[in-house]
């Protein structure tokens, strides 16, 4: 048996990922990905077609490590015991009842974990908290390890993930920096060196940063609200060059060329998506709030609101366009997923455009290549049956075509820019309206097929 044992709570878009990369960077380390979910595990035992997570490069390396130095269980106990190190990425979502509600991160899945980490482990443990969590739970975690266990020592270290989703397998085997938070003691420090040991097998010194806990945990929120606000203020002069004819392709690009900006998540988008970005932002609104500072509370608040000002102005184009000319019209919408290369859907701009177009009497047709039907119909199952009996989920773009009016692109799937539309437009009932929600077609070259051509700033 290996001497270093690492278990990972959580086998979902995070700990699938991470454990599989640190599996093939170190193969003296045994590493068990266990979950509660048992078709989860199931999938990730099965073939490699039908891995739970879609991620480009992903299946090689499961392939080359699976059943090696990396294994999914659900035995979550005896996980625990036989590792030294245990990472913690079970999901977080927001609240939805409660202090909080809405707007803090729900940390049972964490308390539930660490419990269990009390009430099995028989020797010293290091506690790496790995999902996405607010600021503060590291101590949430060491207070629950103490009410359950005081006969072992366990150290908390955050050490957040920087991963996107779509380019995970890069940003994990090659990430601009990792970040490692833990106690100011002798032995918080060896167990952030115990921790910057594994990421040494694989990444430079100067990229590991070793930070105290609060650093830590406070900089991934940092991270995804600044990334999150670019977006944000990109799309709220798409709003701007809708109205004055500025291109807001030309203006990221022309802004984006100061090197103190930089061209990077400068996308003008229907708006972002993702587990992330807006529960970040609420945790970091949240702890404001907590600390009454309402001002700096409301500033990243608004990140939120022209995020979902955009999705609501793309809808209400869409909505304008199509009912002034057709009664209980179709559209065929082109993509679910909340960026391309991934089967992840949490907070997909999708969700709300389609919701909006359902409830204002559009029927909608929808495709992407890799969300499942099922959890395209989960996302919008608050729906009324009358809304639900408007929509169409097709198996492929022409099916999607079929019946419809327009074609609308909400994630910026590679396919749905070698879509030949010239022969889409002409499968439609009547082509009356297309539209952009990524700004990847060139609008110059259709403007001849459809009655209106429209992009997020035009
Ligand atoms: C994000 C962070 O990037 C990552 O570091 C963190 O660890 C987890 O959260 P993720 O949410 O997976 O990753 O994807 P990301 O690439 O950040 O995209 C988030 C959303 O923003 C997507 O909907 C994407 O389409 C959108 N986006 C991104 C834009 O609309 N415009 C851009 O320029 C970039
Ligand atoms: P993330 O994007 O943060 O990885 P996911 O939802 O994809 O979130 O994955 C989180 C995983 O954690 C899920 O597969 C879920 O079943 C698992 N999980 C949540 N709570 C527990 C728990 N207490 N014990 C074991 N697994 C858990």
């Amino acid at each position: 048996m290996k001497s270093k044992q690492i278990c990972c709570i959580g086998a979902g878009y995070v700990g699938g990922p991470t454990m599989s990369v640190i599996a093939l960077k170190c193969p003296d380390y045994n590493i068990t990905v266990v979950d509660s979910n048992d078709e989860r595990i199931n999938s990730w035992n099965g073939p490699l077609d039908s891995l739970p997570i879609f991620e480009p490069g992903l299946k090689d390396i499961i392939n080359s490590v699976r059943n090696k130095n990396l294994f999914f269980s659900t035995d979550v106990e005896s996980a625990i015991r036989k590792s030294d190190i245990i990472f913690i990425a079970v999901n977080t979502p927001t609240k939805t009842s409660g202090e909080g509600k809405g707007m803090a991160a729900d940390l049972s899945n964490i308390k539930k974990c660490s419990e269990l980490i009390a009430k099995v482990s028989k020797t010293d443990k290091i506690i790496v908290e790995k999902s996405t969590a607010p600021v503060g739970t590291a101590q949430e975690i060491k207070n629950v390890l103490k009410s359950f266990n005081t006969k072992n020592k366990f150290e908390i270290i955050s050490n957040p993930e920087f991963l996107a989703e779509g380019t995970a397998i890069n940003d994990l085997t090659n990430p601009d920096r990792v970040l490692i938070g833990g106690e100011n003691t002798v032995e918080g420090e060896i167990a952030i060196n115990k921790i910057a040991d594994i990421y040494r097998e694989w990444i430079p010194e100067e990229k590991i940063i070793m930070t105290n806990t609060w650093s830590s945990e406070l900089s991934k929120l940092a991270s995804n609200s600044f990334l999150a606000q670019r977006i944000s203020s990109i799309n709220s002069l798409s709003a701007l060059c809708e109205k004055t004819g500025a291109k807001i392709d030309e203006v990221a690009e022309a802004v984006g060329m100061d090197s103190r900006i930089g061209s990077k998540f400068l996308k003008a988008s229907v708006g972002f998506g993702g587990s992330c970005f807006k529960k970040d932002i609420l945790n970091l609104v949240y702890l404001c709030k907590y600390f009454n500072l309402y001002e700096v509370a409301e500033y990243w608040e608004n990140v939120l609101k022209i995020n979902d000002f955009q999705k609501k102005r793309f809808s209400h184009k869409i909505i304008n366009t199509l009912k002034t000319i057709k009664d209980n019209p179709t559209i065929s919408v082109l993509g679910w997923a909340f960026k391309k290369d991934t089967n992840d859907s949490r907070e997909s701009a999708s969700i709300d455009v389609v919701k909006d177009l359902l409830s204002n009497g559009i029927n909608v047709n929808i495709y992407d290549p890799m969300v499942p039907k099922t959890t395209i119909l989960n996302d919008i199952k608050e729906l009324s049956d009358s809304k639900l009996k408007k929509l169409k989920i097709s198996s492929s773009i022409d099916d999607s075509l079929v019946g419809s009016y327009g074609i609308c692109i909400i994630t910026e799937w590679d396919q749905f820019k070698e879509i030949d539309f010239n022969k889409a437009s002409n499968k439609l009932v009547e082509p009356i309206l297309f539209i952009d929600g990524r700004n990847i077609i060139d609008s110059e070259q259709i403007k001849s097929l459809f009655k209106h051509v429209m992009s997020i700033d035009s």
